[in-house]
């Protein structure tokens, strides 16, 4: 069966179109059945309407309780019948409530090595500690801050006269080849969590 799959993002959206498109493409057993944002004018926003595909923006600042933002997004999620997240560029830490109701069927994308440089500015965050190599890690999201088990990463060179601007383009490149394949594992479940590590089950390998 396909999954149906919920995609959250704040901003450019480049990862949710990669995504959109490898599904499109037939890579993926899955469908992008909704679009969370919390912000009104971004453009993930003018993408999922592009799309045809609904679109709800739910700003956290509009309650005065988290579990109260976390239970406005699980009752989208339950109308649409949502088998998993997908946090393409969406910069808010989700509400322990949230992360229970959806656990180990939320993924996420990092523009680092985790468990190095977690958190905000992790490009700028590598530059400054002079890492030789960094890149991009997807993985399931826990309670923490980018701590969840790890499903993929991708490495990538760092050079001396690298900005944040080159090194997240060269990171980015390998988040939107990365990013569709998790998806099509994850829609395939062939990814399972031993402890803490994820094992791609044998049928499955990483194209
Ligand atoms: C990406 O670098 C991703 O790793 C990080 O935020 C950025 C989102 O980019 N979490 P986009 O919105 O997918 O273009």
């Amino acid at each position: 069966m396909r999954k149906r799959l919920a995609l959250f993002g704040s901003g450019r959206g480049s990862n949710g179109e990669a995504i959109y498109k490898a599904i499109k493409g037939g890579h993926i057993e899955g469908e992008i059945v909704l679009i969370m944002s919390d912000r009104p004018n971004v453009d993930i926003v003018d993408k999922g309407r592009a799309w045809q595909i609904p679109v709800y923006v739910i700003e956290p600042t509009m309650y005065a309780q988290k579990e109260d933002w976390s239970q406005a997004m699980l009752d989208v999620l339950v109308t649409y019948t949502v088998d998993g997240v997908l946090l393409a560029g969406y910069m808010r830490i989700l509400p322990p409530t949230f992360v229970q109701a959806y656990r180990e069927n939320i993924l996420n994308i990092h523009p680092s090595l985790l468990p190095a440089f977690t958190g905000l500015e992790a490009q700028k965050q590598a530059l400054v500690k002079g890492v030789k190599y960094t890149g991009c890690t997807i993985h399931f999201v826990d309670e923490g801050m980018d701590t969840g088990p790890i499903i993929a990463q991708a490495v990538v060179p760092v050079y001396e006269d690298d900005t944040v601007d080159t090194l997240s383009t060269r990171i980015l490149h390998e988040e939107h080849r990365i990013y569709p394949e998790a998806v099509r594992l994850f829609c395939k479940d062939a990814l399972e969590i031993v402890e803490s590590r994820v094992v791609i089950k044998k049928e499955a390998t990483i194209r």
